[in-house]
């Protein structure tokens, strides 16, 4: 038999228990939210005033994005005549946005609209945001003829000319990958010299 007490006090330890079944179900809900937020920071770009938000800053140092040699400093002499790699400014490689892709060319491989001041002994560097819908570029290397390797985005075979401005060749992109100065340094590792030289990230 269950006396009073005994049975106030079976209903409190009821509710207890459900007050903290409910309590874990909430924080188990919040944690859930909280990374596919940190999912969704880390997959797309920072995004600012309708444009997306790069922080590199004329005198940062190319690194290197991918691979063995990620973090460590890109040197002129380690890049070929049709060379490119994915490259961060050093220290920032936490904001996609400031992805590019370093490429080497023959000097006069070059043609309009190539901003000429902001490349240096054949290198050019272009935003790595597709400006279709924001998948990171690839380089697609002609080794016969270097100035006719060109940068494609697979997501939806957008094609580009980086001699030429980088300009659209095919594909949905709407406008070119915008240009960023580089330069190569007494020390044989590439700086940047300017911001973006338009607008990056999708663009429809
Ligand atoms: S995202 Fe690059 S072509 Fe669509």
């Amino acid at each position: 038999m269950v006396d009073g007490n005994s049975a106030k006090e079976t209903g409190r330890e009821g509710i207890t228990r459900r007050r903290f079944t409910l309590g874990m179900l909430i924080a188990s809900i919040a944690g859930a939210f909280g990374s596919l937020l940190a999912l969704l920071k880390v997959l797309a770009p920072e995004k600012k005033g309708g444009g997306y938000a790069t922080t590199i800053q004329p005198g940062d140092v190319l690194i290197y994005a991918k691979g063995g040699s990620a973090g460590s400093p890109i040197t002129a002499s380690s890049m070929n005549v049709g060379d490119a790699v994915l490259a961060y400014p050093t220290g920032k490689s936490s904001n996609p946005a400031n992805l590019v892709q370093l490429i080497k060319l023959e000097e006069a491989a070059f043609k309009p609209p190539t901003d000429m001041s902001l490349t240096d002994k054949g290198f050019v560097a272009y935003s790595a945001i597709c400006t279709h819908l924001g998948c990171t570029v690839s380089w697609m290397a002609n080794r016969e003829s270097p100035a006719a390797s060109f940068t494609e985005c697979f997501c939806h075979n957008s094609i580009f000319n980086p001699a030429e401005g980088a300009k659209v060749m095919g594909g949905p992109a709407p406008i070119p990958l915008a240009q960023i100065g580089v330069k190569v340094m007494q020390d044989g590792t590439l700086a940047f010299t300017s911001d973006f030289k338009g607008p990056i990230g999708p663009q429809v």
